[in-house]
């Protein structure tokens, strides 16, 4: 046989090879193989709710009314007793749907607590810049809390609404929602039981996906960090937060480098307008035309307050194009938030982290590789495969989820239970572990703009 057959006859053998060994299952058959729990979510200290818990929504935007639905969905364990928006159509519309009449209606968060308390507790959901001041108030009055993330846009307001939280025994949800997917459960069950023995280092990366980040961080509420918060706070608290749960213990220290490449006024194409609807020369070929995202594709609608009628759509999208930001040119505006950086943490046990956030992807969707002792995991959010280095066999695990998998709902459920119960232990993102991961955010935009390596005190 010759060198080149050889050779070729390998590469043909290779795949059989790993397909012998490698099998895609399901969670169900992944967790017998290995002696794992079957239901992840699972929690035997779960109680029957047989009183719904009463909460009243700040801010009816898009995630508000996310969380609200569940009220919605599951009315026996979540009745929806309020809602405050300064937006009328917003509140009119989430009144409706969830029968609310006009005297438990605000427009303004401050009057929900000008009133004596009515319910057991909020849920927060206002842009980025007003979550302390609510929060705070709500505590002074003795609500339980659903937060959204960030907790808020500076160390020294996250620390105040830890400090209250812990005087006035409150419990303090926050919507660190990747804890409740499927996906990142799982990939902890799997670590937790030692089937890749010790962790060493971990590579993990967020990909935003590049009209995501036009529509959020380039045009969108998000595009300033200096209104609103530092991209790595706003956007990969997240993962700062999942990266801190796997590995279990303490960051210690965190360094950044990352910047704003592509989206500033330099890279304008020629013949582009401060408009895209304004004929712009360049608009039927440019991936960031405001026209092709939400007149012609009609996506990402959800920041607009659509009319009932569809038939009315078309003029109300062009006109909030020639309104709102969102029909401007992405290289016309006032943003400054990175479009890609990189994370290195560095564990109290000496594990090490890489973490990525890119905007120049046409993909969504974590990627996650995990290195450990005795075996290593990759992973895509949809489907992970470990591969032990012993028997050097591989198992897939796979499973199809939304954006978040899954986990917006599971995370209202565990915070219902513990609102229910009055016990925290029942809520995996308590403000307690929330606000470490914010820490080290905060630390690595300290890095990014003084070139530091910064170190994480609690
Ligand atoms: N957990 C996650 O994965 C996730 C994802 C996206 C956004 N968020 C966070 O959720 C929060 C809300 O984001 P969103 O996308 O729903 O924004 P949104 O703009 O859709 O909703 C915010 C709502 O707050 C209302 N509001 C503003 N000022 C108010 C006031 N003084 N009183 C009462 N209501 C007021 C606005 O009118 C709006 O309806 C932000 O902090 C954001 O960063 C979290």
């Amino acid at each position: 046989m010759s060198l080149r057959q050889f050779i070729s006859a390998r590469k043909i053998l290779r795949p059989f090879q790993l397909i012998k060994d490698s099998a895609t299952i399901g969670w169900n058959e992944m967790a017998s193989l290995f002696g794992l729990n079957d239901d992840v979510f699972h929690n035997p200290a779960h109680k029957k709710i047989d009183k719904p818990v009463t909460a009243i929504l700040i801010g009816a935007g898009h995630r508000g009314t996310i969380y609200s639905d569940y009220g919605r969905q599951f009315p026996g364990e979540l009745k929806i007793a309020g809602v405050a928006d300064i937006n009328p159509e917003r509140r009119k519309r989430f009144a409706r749907i969830h029968k609310l009449d006009d005297t438990v209606c605000f427009d303004n968060w401050e009057e929900v607590f000008a009133r004596e308390k009515f319910a057991d507790a909020v849920i927060i959901a206002t842009p980025d810049s007003l979550h302390t001041r609510p929060c705070l108030a709500a505590l002074e009055k003795g609500y339980d809390i659903l937060l959204e993330k960030p907790i808020a846009t500076t160390e020294e307001e996250c620390r105040l609404i830890l400090q209250k939280a812990k005087e006035t025994k409150r419990i303090v949800g926050v919507c660190h929602v990747l804890r409740y997917t499927p996906y990142f459960r799982e990939l902890k069950e799997v670590i937790d039981a030692g089937l890749i023995g010790d962790i060493i280092s971990i590579h993990h990366m967020e990909p935003i996906e590049h009209i995501h980040m036009s529509h959020s961080y380039v045009r969108g509420n998000w595009k300033n960090s200096k209104n609103t918060a530092p991209i790595i706070l706003a956007k990969s608290s997240h993962d700062t937060d999942i990266i801190r749960w796997l590995v279990n213990k303490p960051v210690h220290d965190v360094h950044c480098f990352g910047n704003l490449r592509w989206f500033t006024n330099s890279n304008a194409p020629e013949g582009s307008t401060d408009r895209c609807i304004d004929g712009c020369k360049v608009e039927r070929d440019c991936p960031y035309s405001a026209l092709q995202i939400y007149f012609r594709d009609r996506k990402r609608l959800y920041v607009f307050d659509l009319p009932d009628q569809k038939s009315k759509w078309d003029e109300y999208i062009l006109e909030q194009l020639k309104v709102t930001d969102y029909g401007r040119c992405v290289y016309k505006m006032d943003n400054d938030q990175p479009d890609h950086l990189t994370v290195n943490m560095l564990f109290e046990n000496g594990v090490t982290a890489g973490f990525s956030m890119e905007a120049h992807v046409s993909y969504e969707g974590r990627r996650t590789r995990i290195m450990g002792s005795e075996g290593d995991i990759t992973g895509d959010m949809e489907s992970f495969v470990m591969t032990r280095f012993k028997s050097r066999k591989k198992t897939s695990w796979s499973l199809k989820t939304d954006a978040h998998g899954g986990g917006d709902h599971r995370l209202v459920r565990d915070w219902l239970q513990a609102v229910y119960q009055q016990d925290v232990s029942l809520l995996s993102s308590s403000i307690d572990v929330s606000v470490e991961s914010h820490l080290v955010a905060f630390a690595a935009e300290r890095s990014r703009l003084k070139r530091t390596i910064e170190d994480i005190k609690i």
